[in-house]
């Protein structure tokens, strides 16, 4: 036995080779670009981590506090240093991208509390290329079955050896997920919501997040009590104030962190996947990516109301977006708003929610019958509210009514602020839960999983984070997470900002597909008395169906609207939402980004830009495509006067000839984009 640092080791076991003792652990990457070593000068475990021999962040503390045990930072012993590599192909049923590379490189590193009660925890740290996660374990141990932990002393200590700014949303904020994203030198983010993305002077970009929230409390970053730009884990309590209640064998999330030499590397990036476990739920050939339209637009526009003063979800509506559907292939129709309960205050009353009950002008077996004969399925509705107590008791019979009718997608709904979420206790109290505690994650999921018995995928809207479950659960097929296109409808007086978009791309994007609803015609709402619009251009919007990754993408706007740019709507007719490939070709935080991704059943290549406040020239290098190869670009763009606020309709549909040793030079208007589609000549 020995000191190391002021911590007394005992063993160091090593597969491979001979461990000194005094030496911090070290875990690199394959590459060997990234770079995490585990220290412990302070009594805790610490961690820091080098980019390129640089480094990101500074010593920063691990470890799990107990409500009954000891804790780690008092006579800890190093029980046991064990690693490992991992280099596997697997991959997506559906996805950004088919095969995926999951390459690491991993420690777990075995403290124990040799005192009593005895106890081991275990820190389990794996490096990709592309990242790293860090993740607690407690093994099976004697004498101790169930643990509170309440809290995590993880923390992100930012280097400050480059000037370094933050984009990020509040954290524990009562919308959720749903502000404006602001751009913050990163000493001055006090809490945030992850993912939260650091653009430093040297080019260096970082991304703090979670991956794989099962069973266990969301976090947010908090910078309470320190200085200088650290941050640290704070998780989502009980309402009794224990962050996770549970049985022995623990593991937390990954509290996980991407780095990358430029803002596209961070795109590129499949860390969050590649921490998650594989798929659980066998043969899912059954999950069918694809566009939808639906009885939604209608209400955010306020011509209609989900409730019967002016009931949108009747049949005859219902046909008509199902018409809409079959004449342009369409693969489903949304309907909000079918089901009793929705009048009076429904933001505020999600236990008088009936999940089998129609309003009498929908006739569900009419439309699935309608629908059915013309290719077109039923997409489900289910508004909570936040009432999961409604919901759950419901839930078996509304997912075997929803099977019944042929229903293959439901898109769930939270609407209530962050710390709205029902729960009765065991004395029949009402408590109101974080949608990101631990009691709110497992209600989540509960819905994904009775929704897979049924061969029916979620869409869950006011959710917590993606952490990419999606890889365990494919039925998990997206999500909202973020302000999407409804807080740009005539109903909210607060539109996107310009950039909110690209900031969506470096943030929210990070962690997985979103259900942002874009592709909206009507920019500018003339025909309604209102200060509200959709602050960007109209090529903008057809971009975001490449740049807004979701395996369902909606098609929310009105027919006329389409039909009267039929040439633009040709594009969205045209792209497809499951793909082959996706590369993140060019991008800057601030200015745009370039993506470009390849069908994964016609193979063709599809190309989306947007801008932000500015407008931006981009230059495309086509070397994605196969050499040799002609191919025709289809080219929706900006037009030369195009411009969000004074000229949003101005585009240009063109059409040119290429090859792969090719680039293609566009201007993107600011809130501007262009969309291409690149077909083999
Ligand atoms: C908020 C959702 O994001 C929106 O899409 C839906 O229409 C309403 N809630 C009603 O459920």
């Amino acid at each position: 036995m020995r000191t190391f640092g002021k911590l007394t080791v005992c063993f160091v076991s090593l597969l491979a080779s001979t461990y000194l003792l005094a030496d911090p652990i070290e875990i690199s990457s394959p590459d060997t670009r990234i770079k995490l070593t585990l220290d412990n000068p302070e009594q805790v475990a610490m961690y820091s981590v080098a980019f390129n021999g640089v480094r990101v962040i500074d010593e920063s503390r691990l470890g799990l506090e107990f409500d009954t045990l000891p804790n780690m930072g008092e006579s800890v012993t190093l029980k046991e240093v064990s690693r490992d590599s991992h280099d596997e192909q697997w991959e997506q049923p559906w996805g950004e991208r088919q095969q995926m590379r999951e390459h690491y490189n991993e420690v777990v590193v075995a403290l124990e509390r040799t005192d009593s009660p005895a106890y081991v925890l275990n820190v389990r740290v794996r490096v990709f290329d592309d990242g790293l996660g860090i993740r607690y374990e407690m093994p099976a141990q004697q004498q101790l079955k169930n643990v509170n932990v309440v809290a995590d002393w993880t923390e992100f200590r930012l280097s400050d050896r480059a000037t370094t700014n933050a984009l990020s949303i509040i954290g524990e904020h009562h919308d959720r997920y749903e502000q404006i994203y602001k751009w913050t030198p990163a000493e001055q983010v006090e809490t945030a919501a992850t993912p939260i993305t650091f653009e430093r002077a040297d080019g260096i970009h970082i991304s703090i997040h979670e991956a794989a929230l099962e069973d266990w409390a969301g976090f947010t970053l908090v910078r309470r009590g320190m200085g200088g730009r650290a941050l640290r884990v704070k998780m989502a309590p009980w309402s009794d104030g224990v962050a996770v209640k549970t049985t022995l064998p623990l593991k937390s999330s990954w509290r996980t962190l991407q780095i990358a030499d430029s803002a596209t590397g961070l795109l590129n990036s499949d860390l969050i996947l590649n921490l998650n476990e594989p798929n659980v739920l066998g043969d899912v050939s059954w999950i069918h990516p694809g566009k939808y339209t639906g009885v939604w637009w209608e209400m955010h526009r306020q011509d209609y109301t989900w409730g019967s003063a002016k009931h949108g979800a009747n049949n005859e509506r219902v046909k008509a977006r199902i018409d809409f559907a079959a004449k342009y292939g369409f693969d489903g129709v949304l309907v909000e708003g079918w089901n009793k309960g929705w009048d009076g205050n429904w933001l505020e009353s999600g236990g008088v929610f009936s999940f089998t009950e129609s309003y009498p002008d929908f006739d569900f077996d009419m439309l699935s019958k309608y629908g059915a004969d013309k290719g077109v399925k039923i997409i489900g509705h289910h508004e909570t509210s936040g009432n999961v107590v409604n919901y759950r008791d419901q839930m078996a019979n509304a997912f075997d009514l929803y099977a019944k009718q042929g229903v293959e997608q439901v898109k769930t709904g939270y609407v209530a602020w962050a710390q709205e979420i029902v729960r009765y206790d065991e004395n029949g109290y009402l408590r109101l839960e974080w949608n990101e505690s631990q009691y709110g994650v497992n209600e989540y999921l509960r819905s994904v999983k009775e929704a897979a018995k049924r061969k029916i995928a979620i869409n869950t809207h006011e959710p917590v984070k993606d952490t990419g479950l999606r890889r365990k659960y494919p039925n998990w097929i997206s999500r909202e997470g973020a302000r999407g296109m409804e807080y740009s409808s005539p109903m909210s007086s607060h539109p996107n900002p310009v950039d909110h978009d690209l900031n969506l791309v470096y943030t929210r994007m990070l962690s997985g597909p979103m259900d942002y609803t874009p592709g909206i015609f009507d920019l500018t709402y003339e025909a309604i008395n209102t200060d509200s619009r959709v602050i960007s251009t109209l090529a903008h919007q057809l971009a975001l169906y490449v740049v807004l990754y979701s395996p369902i993408q909606m098609v929310p706007d009105y027919r006329k609207h389409y039909e009267k740019h039929m040439d633009a709507f040709q594009f969205i007719l045209d792209v497809p939402t499951d793909w082959s490939q996706s590369i993140a070709l060019s991008g800057d935080m601030k200015s745009h980004v370039v993506w470009a991704r390849q069908a994964r059943e016609s193979k063709e290549w599809f190309v989306g830009a947007i801008a932000g406040k500015e407008a931006t020239n981009v230059t495309v290098p086509l070397d994605f495509l196969e050499s040799g190869q002609q191919y025709e670009a289809q080219i929706y763009r900006d037009g030369d006067t195009a411009d969000w606020d004074t000229s949003p309709f101005d585009y240009v549909v063109e059409r040119r000839d290429v090859v792969s040793s090719d680039s293609l030079s566009l201007r993107i208007a600011a809130g501007g984009g262009f969309a291409i589609r690149m077909l083999k000549k």
